[in-house]
C-alpha cells in the first residue's frame, strides 16, 4: 500500500511527532518545562477570551495559572495520539515555550482536521504566530495525509484572522451570534485552507 492509505489508517499521519525548526520559533513536541510553561499561558486573561474559553471578563481575569493534575497528564499523554498534533511553540531566541499550535478534530476519512494556535504574552506580536503557522500548514501537507484544515476565529481577533488569512486560509462563512461573552453576542468566521492553496507565508519582518 501507498504511503497515503497508510496515513489514512494511522490518523493521515498526526502520529508522528515532528521538531519544525523556523528562524523565530521551533515548533516541538511537549517537554517537561514547556508543560510547565503553559500553566500561566493558559489562564492568561487574552488568551482565555480570544479562544471562547470563559463569558466574561471577570472569569478571564480569575483563572489560576498552575496546572492541575489532570492537564498536566493531558499533556504528557499527547505524544502516543495519533488522531492529533499538539506542539509546543518555543521562541527561539530564549528557547523558553510561549504557546501551542494544535492539529485536533481529525476526519481521517475525509482527510480534514481543526487548527488552533494560542501564545502568551511574550510570544505575542513578534511573526511568531505568523511562523508557527505556517511551519505547521508545511508540515500537514507535505508529511501527512491531510486535504483540508479548517479553524473558526472570533470576530473580535482581527489579529488571528490576519495571520491566518496571510497564511492561506480563506473565508467560507459566519456563524452569526456564536460566543456570548460580557452580555455582547460575538460572530465567529470560519477559514479553510487545501493542500493545493496559495500559502504566502508570513511576510518579511526585519
Ligand atoms: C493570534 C496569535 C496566534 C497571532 O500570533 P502573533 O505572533 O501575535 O502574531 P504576528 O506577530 O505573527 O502577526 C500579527 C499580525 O496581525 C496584525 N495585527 C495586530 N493587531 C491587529 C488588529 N487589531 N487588526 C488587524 N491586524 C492586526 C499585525 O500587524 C501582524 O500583521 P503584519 O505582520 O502584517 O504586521 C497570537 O496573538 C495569540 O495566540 N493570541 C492570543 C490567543 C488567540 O487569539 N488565539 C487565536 C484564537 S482563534
Amino acid at each position: 500500500m501507498g504511503g497515503e492509505t497508510e496515513n489514512t489508517e494511522a490518523g493521515a499521519g498526526l502520529g508522528t511527532k515532528p521538531v519544525l525548526v523556523g528562524e523565530r520559533v521551533v515548533l516541538r513536541p511537549f517537554t517537561e518545562a514547556d508543560i510547565l510553561a503553559m500553566g500561566p499561558i493558559l489562564a492568561d486573561p487574552e488568551v482565555l477570551r480570544l479562544t471562547g474559553s470563559v463569558h466574561s471578563t471577570r472569569d478571564a481575569e480569575s483563572a489560576d495559572p498552575r496546572l492541575d493534575a489532570a492537564t498536566r497528564a493531558w499533556y504528557e499523554g499527547l505524544a502516543t495520539r495519533s488522531d492529533r498534533l499538539d506542539l509546543a511553540v518555543v521562541d527561539a531566541a530564549g528557547g523558553r515555550c510561549v504557546g501551542e499550535v494544535v492539529l485536533n478534530d481529525l476526519d481521517a476519512e475525509n482527510r480534514s482536521c481543526n487548527f488552533r494556535i494560542l501564545l502568551g504574552p511574550a510570544g505575542r506580536n513578534r511573526g511568531l504566530g505568523s511562523e508557527a503557522t505556517a511551519l505547521l500548514l508545511e508540515h500537514a501537507f507535505t508529511n501527512t495525509a491531510l486535504h483540508r484544515i479548517s479553524l473558526e476565529v472570533y470576530d473580535f481577533n482581527p489579529r488571528a484572522r490576519r495571520v491566518y488569512e496571510r497564511a492561506g486560509f480563506g473565508l467560507e462563512g459566519t456563524a452569526r451570534a456564536a460566543l456570548l461573552f460580557d452580555g455582547q453576542f460575538i460572530d465567529a468566521h470560519m477559514l479553510a485552507i487545501l493542500a493545493a492553496d496559495p500559502r504566502p507565508g508570513p511576510a518579511a519582518r526585519s
